[in-house]
């Protein structure tokens, strides 16, 4: 049984900057406030024409081209994305078609900020089940088009953005250790998009009430995410005899990073290797680890043999986690 290995990654974000300074003109907020808090600086907006799938097709693109292998090559594609092109079909769908990949099964998997995570879980199952060679994993999202720009408790936080990898049966010891996922519903109203699906059709009232929007009570959700992530990590580890001090890099979620910090606090892990970007591109929900990971790669912050731990927190509840021999 061979596992599933990384073989290429990729990434696109829009070319629109919105900075902290360009909220403090729209909402009552200010850079201090959104620094000091999350240590988001800027994020990325999508253009009015731009949708998950043309991002993803980007990020996609790139993933393919270093991968070198071609489209038709695929089996799979698993697009993680809570803000898709439309309710159905799914993104996954319409980017085999962008793609010309006609000979992939693709779909979409909904577990928000952990969605990347999970889709790499759900695609490293085909590898070692040995039915599947060359699947594409994307991570997209367009939360700006889901985002209430008058409310300044979730409006500062989140970007636009996609992520992709291509992975393999691996050949050698290297390739995804281990994944693990989890979920807990009885916190879905933490953090939802209420109206828009069969719950609460589209409306007259849910448009007045802005019900199509995210809503987040944010302080609780982060005290979940901190005890639940720093559990998380820990437990990873220990199930894979990996001792933080072998743990070349983490590649956290960018949610929050007082969230970031107090995770690699909890592994003794010096923040030099703990990759953040999150001061240029906000929470990217089912983005964010899929653009962390291909920007750690591209600058060359992971090794051959490295030890690598990716972990996610987010909407559902959901978190995720995987360990990987780059
Ligand atoms: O990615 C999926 C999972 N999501 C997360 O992990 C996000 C988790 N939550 C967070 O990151 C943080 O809770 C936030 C960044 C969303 C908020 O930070 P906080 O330290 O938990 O602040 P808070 O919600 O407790 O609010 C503190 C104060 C409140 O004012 P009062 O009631 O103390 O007067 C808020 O109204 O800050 C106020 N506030 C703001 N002030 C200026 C909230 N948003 C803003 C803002 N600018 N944008």
């Amino acid at each position: 049984m061979k596992t599933g290995k990384i073989i290429s990654t990729g990434s696109y974000y829009p070319e629109k900057i919105l900075t902290n300074a360009d909220l403090e003109k729209t909402v009552e907020t200010t850079d201090e406030w959104i620094t000091e808090r999350t240590g988001i600086k800027e994020r990325r907006i999508s253009a009015e024409t731009q949708c998950a799938s043309d991002l993803a097709c980007e990020a996609a693109k790139s993933a393919l081209k270093n991968s070198g292998i071609s489209a038709d090559e695929l089996d799979m594609i698993i697009v993680a994305t809570v803000t898709g092109d439309m309710q159905l079909p799914s993104t996954a769908c319409v980017l085999q078609d962008k793609l010309g990949a006609s000979n992939a099964v693709a779909f979409d998997i909904n577990a928000a900020c952990s969605g990347f995570i999970f889709s790499l879980s759900v695609a490293n199952s085909f590898i070692k089940a040995g039915s599947h060679k060359n699947i594409l994993v994307v991570g997209v999202e367009c939360l700006s088009k889901f985002t209430d720009w008058e409310d300044r408790t979730t409006c500062v936080l989140f970007g636009d953005g996609a992520g992709a990898v291509i992975i393999q049966p691996s050949d050698d010891e290297s390739g995804i250790l281990s994944t693990d996922i989890h979920s807990d519903g009885k916190y879905a109203e933490l953090l939802c998009v209420p109206a828009g699906g069969s719950k609460m059709p589209p409306s007259e009232d849910t448009l007045k009430n802005r019900d199509h929007y995210i809503k987040m009570r944010g302080n609780e959700v982060f005290k979940i995410a901190v005890k639940t992530l720093e559990n998380l990590v820990t437990d990873t580890l220990k199930k894979n005899n990996v001792d933080p001090s072998q743990l070349s890099l983490l590649i956290p979620h960018q949610a929050n990073m007082r969230i970031i910090q107090a995770t690699a606090a909890r592994l003794n892990l010096p923040m030099d290797r703990v990759f953040v970007n999150i001061e240029k591109y906000g929470n990217t929900s089912a983005a964010s680890v899929a653009i962390a990971l291909d920007e750690a790669v591209r600058t060359g912050r992971i090794k051959r043999g490295d030890h690598v731990l990716l972990e996610a927190f987010g909407a559902g509840l959901t978190w995720a986690s995987a360990l990987i021999k780059w």
